[in-house]
């Protein structure tokens, strides 16, 4: 064979390969935030703590593993002055720069949503001022931040925070991180925890960066056996999910009610939490839900983050540096 046959062929092997490399990558880029975890029970925290510790090298372990996107759940209403304007303290932010940097350092997209802000769901009118105020401040802190830094309004808007409340606080949020933030990604989702049920009743604001969340815990027995913040759920302990055509079928109906309404308004869905805690659920069927919801989600389009790293529902034993094997490949192995 001469020379200039063998550099033809080479060129063309290279080309091959990197048109493997690119339609994989595209299969990944479901949408902005693809295929993500929640570092959860680290940031949404009171000072102290539960069961986690934040590491900084969380980021690296699940890069490496090949997710895309941390979804960073903080209680930014739990550290703040008691009066107006409702200054964030400095330590948790300090905390929260910390991740966004280690995020960035690491080519991972990362999602800064506000948690566990019990308060507003009481008392949604009188919480307002100290709603915008916190955006306010925390639109300034990020605002020369890359693109792929995003904001998640409040997580599961719930109890007296109704659609018409949320509709109407969520686009005067946005509007206020839109003064400082022209075209970053913010993620608003539904009122009665981001249930899809409800998504009919949210009101997008006019705006070209919206994502639209839910959180996806169906059936809920099953993912939320024996939980208990959950009132009623140890009657639940044993259910298994079987991977039933009847079961299957009922996650496909739901993600087509989403998909459609979210083709409808034109905007990218995000699957914020899904996942099934591990304490008596088998691991087999946490496995095959996991893997049919994160598939259903896929094929839609939908970018996903799983619920959570390192804690009730985890993934990975951070006390002994494991992962879990039949999870994560239910997230990340795609079958051939
Ligand atoms: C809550 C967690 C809870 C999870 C599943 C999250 O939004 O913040 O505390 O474990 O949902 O119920």
């Amino acid at each position: 064979m001469n020379k200039k046959l063998l550099m033809i062929c080479a060129v063309f092997f290279m080309l091959f390969i990197t048109a493997c490399l690119i339609s994989k990558n595209t299969n990944l880029k479901i949408n902005p935030i693809g295929r993500g975890i929640n570092f959860g029970n680290m940031f949404e925290v009171p000072p102290g703590g539960w069961n986690v510790q934040y590491k900084e090298d969380y980021f690296s372990i699940v890069k490496e593993k090949g997710f895309e996107t941390v979804r960073l759940p903080v209680w930014f209403s739990g550290y703040t002055d008691n009066t107006p304007p409702y200054t964030i303290n400095e330590e948790i932010f300090e905390r929260v720069d910390s991740a966004v940097n280690k995020a960035i350092e690491n080519d991972l997209n990362i999602i800064l949503c506000m948690h566990n802000y019990t308060d507003i769901m009481i008392q949604p009118k009188s919480q307002k001022e100290k709603f915008i105020s916190m955006w306010n401040q925390i639109a300034e802190r990020y605002k020369g931040m890359p693109d792929n830094v995003y904001f998640e309004l409040l997580n599961e808007p719930n109890n007296a925070l109704d659609a018409i409340t949320w509709n109407e606080l969520a686009k005067e949020a946005l509007a206020k991180v839109r003064e400082t933030n022209t075209d970053r990604k913010v993620i608003i989702g539904p009122v009665n925890w981001n249930q899809f049920t409800y998504i009919n009743e949210l009101e997008l604001p006019e705006d070209d960066n919206l994502i639209v969340t839910i959180h996806y815990y169906e059936p809920f027995h099953f993912t939320h056996q024996g939980a208990s913040w959950v009132s009623g759920a140890t009657n639940w302990i044993g259910t298994t999910w079987d991977g039933t055509d009847e079961e299957k079928t009922e996650i496909d109906n739901n993600f087509d009610i989403v998909k459609e309404w979210a083709d409808e308004h034109n905007v990218d869905v995000f699957i914020g939490e899904f996942g099934a805690y591990s304490k008596y659920a088998d691991i087999q069927s946490r496995a095959r839900w996991t893997r049919y919801v994160r598939e259903a989600a896929e094929k839609r389009e939908f970018g996903w983050t799983y619920w959570e790293f390192c804690s009730n529902f985890g993934i990975y034993e951070h006390y002994i540096k494991q992962w879990n094997k039949e999870l994560v490949d239910a997230l990340l192995l795609d079958e051939e």
